[in-house]
């Protein structure tokens, strides 16, 4: 497999990212090594098998619906028409992390950028940015259902409306991503099950954040969420339960300009707190938790 084309590193309130290439590329399919899609193979078996009773039911089905199977990575190509079918939302290669603006405009137009290259045998467990298994088993099975894909759409929509509004919007917006589309749990008739993509692609914290008594489990509160630190580096001290993706659509359907101006007055919140305001399914013992490193 040829390696990413890594242009600079960049400061930013996450630390040094990687900036790359922001062309769309070619899925280079017919590069991947036996190694390639042995990892695949791997991961997608390790979480098949911890996902049912955890995953939510949505994310489940769409999984079985996209016809991902762990013999071999799949082709954007061949996930494309029945995507496309189902929802309208295509896949397009890339490098890996986009600058902000360019991955709102991706998303606003029902295209989801999906990391080309996938992680090394060594890397199973914890790797810093996202590469092909996060982006395509997280994040695209529940592009397949039409309500969270038109909440995608709208995120990317409200994305490039607070980039132009300024740091600060960026910032409550990116905690929003962060607490439903990465680390989301939702509440369904027989318990907590997980939707986050981050945790979906994550054997270890799958079974962490529901079954854990370290973290809080917190009902989702747009303002509240917008307001909270989170960690890039450890699991999470807290996760935001919906308990529909109606919920989510209706609570983020309001203009975020008046939200982002009456934020802008308020404190930030540190990820393991626990507010009187706070409907708590659990609160966290903390247990194991680092005191600094909340971004
Ligand atoms: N309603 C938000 C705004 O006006 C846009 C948005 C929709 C943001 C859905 C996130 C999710 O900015
Ligand atoms: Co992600």
């Amino acid at each position: 497999m040829e390696s990413p084309k890594r242009v600079e590193s960049q400061l930013t309130d996450k630390g040094y990212v990687p900036v790359y290439t922001t062309a769309v590329v070619e899925q280079p399919w017919d590069d991947y090594s036996d190694t390639d899609h042995r990892v695949w193979a791997q991961l997608f078996e390790r979480q098949k098998a911890i996902l049912p009773g955890r995953a939510s039911d949505e994310f489940l089905a769409a999984l079985a619906a996209m016809e991902m199977t762990p013999d071999r990575i799949p082709k954007f190509d061949d996930l494309n028409p029945i995507l496309r079918a189902a929802t309208g939302w295509e896949l397009v290669g890339v490098e890996g992390l986009l600058p902000e603006l360019t991955f709102f405009d991706h998303l606003a137009n029902r295209r989801f950028p999906v990391t080309w290259w996938i992680r090394k045998p060594e890397q199973l467990d914890y790797l810093s940015e996202p590469d092909l298994f996060h982006d395509l088993f997280g994040h695209v099975p529940l592009l397949m259902n039409p309500v969270f894909a038109d909440y995608m759409a709208a995120y990317g929509r409200g994305g490039v409306k607070a980039h132009g509004i300024g740091e600060d919007a960026l910032v409550n917006l990116t905690r929003l991503y962060w607490y439903t589309v990465e680390f989301g749990l939702i509440r369904q008739k027989d318990g907590l099950r997980i939707y986050g993509s981050g945790i979906v692609s994550s054997k270890g914290e799958s079974i962490h954040c529901l079954e854990s008594d370290a973290p809080n489990r917190i009902g989702f509160d747009l303002e509240r969420i917008m307001r909270t630190r989170y960690r890039i580096d450890t699991y999470q001290k807290t996760y935001f339960v919906i308990d529909s993706f109606e919920q989510l659509m209706d609570a983020t359907r309001p203009d975020f300009a008046p939200i982002y101006e009456t934020l802008a007055q308020l404190d930030s919140i540190p990820a393991g707190d626990v507010l009187d305001t706070d409907s708590v399914y659990n609160r966290g013992t903390g247990e194991g938790w680092l005191n600094d490193g909340d971004v």
